[in-house]
């Protein structure tokens, strides 16, 4: 191995140094996405990605869910969005509730590349939780009571109906998966198709159990976000300094964003890997 893996003291996540992301080896790629399997997340510190070298990046680890997108409350003029009343900045807030990426869309992501480029003075962390680890310690009689439940996602409801946003026509957002229909249903218990270990997929964008009345599956979605959250083993938060990489594995962590003092600016770009079919793809579609 060419590169130093340090584990985080915790039940997942590595920091890598010793490596350049931009010309790694086929041989040492090998072996960083096997350990990007087993650890779920991978810290580079101070790796300094130009756009095109993280797209690059991203793609060896497999087809493109899209390639990339600025996460920012920076204007394109340089000015800095209202914090109060700005559809960004209600998109970048509402990321502060735990979540997996594209869980809305017919095909949840396997992976998402986030890099920072401009960071706040204080706050703006990025939190990861295991739900590998809160999946196996859960009690028997809830892992019984979770076999064969499933769970309607959409961003419409996680975010359009809870944060006000304007219509398509008057917002700048784009809505990205807003109008996903019919929303994907999922399994909310996995089995994580590379590694075949169990996990929960849960998170803001539930809405809906089948069999259940509403109150009741938010309520015990909460209950599962809330017990994957108790343990301070299975959680890491992400103190970013420009030029820091990392990679997740989303089919089996959740990650929330941190919140700042919104008039100061903060730049991150993401790139989200797309699932794969065979394995992400909703019950519904
Ligand atoms: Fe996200």
């Amino acid at each position: 191995m060419a590169y130093k893996l340090e584990p985080l003291e915790r039940s997942f996540g590595a920091v890598i140094t010793e490596i350049n992301l931009v010309n790694i080896q086929d041989s040492d790629f090998d072996s960083l996405y096997s350990d990007w399997l087993k650890y779920a997340l991978l810290i580079f510190p101070q790796q300094h990605l130009t756009n095109e070298e993280q797209i690059n990046f991203a793609k060896r680890f497999g087809e493109m869910e899209y390639d990339i997108s600025e996460l920012s409350n920076v204007k394109k003029d340089g000015s800095v969005r209202d914090p109060s009343n700005d559809d960004y900045v209600k998109m970048l807030k509402g990321n502060i509730e735990w979540h997996h990426d594209s869980t809305y869309m017919p095909i949840q992501a396997k992976g998402s590349v986030f890099t920072a480029h401009t960071v706040p003075s204080s706050g703006g962390e990025t939190g990861w939780v295991d739900c590998r680890a809160s999946y196996a310690a859960l009690e028997n009689e809830m892992k019984e009571k979770l076999k064969n439940l499933n769970a309607y996602h959409s961003y419409e409801y996680s975010q359009k109906e809870r944060y006000g946003h304007k219509s398509k026509e008057e917002s700048e957002f784009s809505g990205y998966g807003f109008d996903v229909d019919p929303k994907p249903l999922r399994p909310l218990v996995k089995t994580h198709p590379e590694t075949g270990i169990k996990c929960l997929t849960i998170g803001r964008h539930i809405y809906k159990i089948p069999g259940m009345e509403d109150d009741e599956a938010r309520s015990l979605a909460k209950e599962l976000e809330e017990f994957s959250l108790s343990n301070q083993e299975w959680i890491y938060h992400h103190n970013w300094k420009k030029g820091d990489a990392v990679i997740w594995d989303n089919r089996c962590l959740m990650h929330q964003a941190c919140p700042w003092n919104y008039e100061e600016p903060r730049i991150m770009f993401h790139s989200r890997i797309a699932g794969d079919k065979s394995s992400e793809l909703a019950l519904n579609h």
